[in-house]
C-alpha cells in the first residue's frame, strides 16, 4: 500500500462513539460539504471491534433506509441515493483474487463512489489505497480508533473530523498552494 500521509487516534469508549464517528463522515462523502462526493474506507480490527457497526450507523446517516445487512455471507451489499452508489464489502471469507477480478468488482471501486470494505487485509493486491483506513482496537473499555489518510481526500476528511485546534494533516485543496 502507498505511505500514509497522517492519522488521529481517538478513544470510543461506547457504541454510541463509534455511531457518533461514523455519523461524522456521512457529510464528508455524501457532498453535503462541498466536496466531492464519493470515497474509499478501508476498516480493519479484529472480529466483533466494530467495523459493521461503524459502516451501519454511516449509511444510515447518508439516508439508507430499510435492513442494513452484513455482507459477511454476501462480499456485497449495495445502496443507492439520490444517484450516488455505496458499496459495502467484507473479505473476511475471500480468497480467490482472480475470482474477484472475474466477477468485475473492481469496477465497482470508483472514485465517485462511496465505497466500504471490511478485512481489505484479506484481498490485498487487488485493491487500490484507499482514502482513509479506520483500524479499531479493542480497549478497556470500548475501542481505540486510528484514522490514517492515504490520499488529499482522506487528509481533507482528517480534517474536518478532527477537534480544534487540532489539524492532524497539512491543509489541502487550492489554498495550500497558493
Ligand atoms: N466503541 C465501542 N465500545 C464497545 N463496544 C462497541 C464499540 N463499538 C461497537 N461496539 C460493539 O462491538 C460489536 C461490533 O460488532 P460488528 O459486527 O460491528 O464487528 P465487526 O468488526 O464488523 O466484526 P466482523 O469482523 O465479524 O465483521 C457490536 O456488538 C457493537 O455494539
Ligand atoms: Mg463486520
Amino acid at each position: 500500500m502507498s505511505a500514509p500521509l497522517c492519522s488521529l487516534t481517538l478513544t470510543l469508549p461506547d457504541e454510541t462513539a463509534t455511531e457518533a464517528l461514523a455519523r461524522q463522515f456521512a457529510p464528508l462523502v455524501t457532498g453535503a460539504t462541498g466536496l466531492a462526493p464519493g470515497g474509499r474506507i478501508h476498516l480493519q480490527g479484529e472480529l466483533g471491534a466494530g467495523k459493521t457497526a461503524f459502516t451501519r450507523a454511516l449509511l444510515r446517516e447518508c439516508g439508507i433506509q430499510g435492513r442494513i445487512k452484513s455482507p459477511s455471507y454476501a462480499l456485497l451489499e449495495s445502496y443507492k441515493v439520490s444517484n450516488l452508489y455505496f458499496y459495502h464489502f467484507d473479505f473476511y471469507r475471500f480468497n480467490d483474487s482472480r475470482e474477484w477480478l472475474d466477477a468485475g468488482f473492481r469496477d465497482l471501486l470508483r472514485d465517485d463512489a462511496v465505497v466500504l470494505i471490511e478485512w481489505p487485509e484479506r484481498a490485498e493486491g487487488v485493491l487500490p489505497p484507499p482514502d482513509m483506513q479506520i483500524s479499531l482496537v479493542y480497549a478497556d473499555p470500548g475501542r481505540v480508533v486510528t484514522l490514517t489518510a492515504f490520499t488529499a481526500r482522506g487528509q481533507t476528511w482528517l480534517n474536518a473530523i478532527a477537534p480544534p485546534p487540532q489539524m492532524p494533516c497539512p491543509p489541502t485543496g487550492p489554498a495550500a498552494d497558493a
